[in-house]
């Protein structure tokens, strides 16, 4: 199985990149930040205290996206292999989600972690915010948030998958399909 974890801070194009790399190696998406949408769109009791977290840029408690991941490798175990985009954003997801896949035989064959300026991901994010309707995309203060809680909490991922040596950077500035092609020449090597 091909499973990559897709890391970057807010903004820095996960979601764009793992469209096109599910396409090109037929993986499974999965996303939390998009699962926890879905959760506040229907309206459940999990969606509603995720969105009060959400909307102040902080993070969701971690037992409650780890149950989603494990989960979802649940239902799709005849999957090819799954693209890790918004997660783990903690040290303690990372550990998780390890102990998950080992579970099942499989592992994490990379990180790839597209780096990306902070003025960059504001310009962006602002930008999106004009109609996405993303209720944490609304202003440039929660979207400062959510870059301060991932420096805190979530930059520290990416020494964890280094220290396997499973740690790749990638510029994150550039066309799409630029980035693109520089994140499958890493992939080509897995
Ligand atoms: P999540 O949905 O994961 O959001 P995020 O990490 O803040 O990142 P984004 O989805 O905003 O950005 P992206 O990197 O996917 O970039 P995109 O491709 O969209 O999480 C949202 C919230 O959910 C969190 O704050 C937290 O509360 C909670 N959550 C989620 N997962 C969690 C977890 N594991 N644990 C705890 N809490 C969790 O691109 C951004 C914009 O830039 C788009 O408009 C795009 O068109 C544009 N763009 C993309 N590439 C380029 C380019 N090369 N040049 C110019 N523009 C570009
Ligand atoms: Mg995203």
């Amino acid at each position: 199985m091909l499973n990559l974890v897709l890391f970057g801070p807010p903004g820095a194009g996960k979601g764009t990149q793992s469209q096109k790399l599910i396409k090109k190696y037929q993986l499974v998406h999965l996303s939390t930040g998009d699962i926890l949408r879905g959760e506040i769109a229907q309206g459940t009791t999990l969606g509603v205290e995720a969105k009060k977290l959400m909307d102040d840029g902080k993070l969701v408690p971690d037992e409650v996206v780890i149950g989603m991941i494990s989960n979802k490798l649940d239902s799709n175990s005849d999957a090819q292999g799954f693209i890790f985009d918004g997660f783990p954003r903690t040290v303690a997801q990372a550990e998780a989600l390890d102990k998950l896949l080992a579970s099942k035989d499989e592992k994490i064959s990379g990180m790839i972690a597209l780096q990306v300026d902070e003025e960059e991901l504001e310009k962006r994010l602002l930008l999106r915010g004009q109609e996405s309707g993303r209720s944490d995309d609304a202003n440039p203060e929660i979207i400062r948030k959510r870059i301060v809680e991932y420096q805190s909490k979530t930059a520290p991922v990416a020494n964890y998958y280094q220290e396997q040596g499973k740690l790749q950077n990638i510029h994150g500035i550039g066309t799409i399909e630029e980035i693109f092609d520089n994140i499958c020449k890493v992939v080509d090597t897995y």
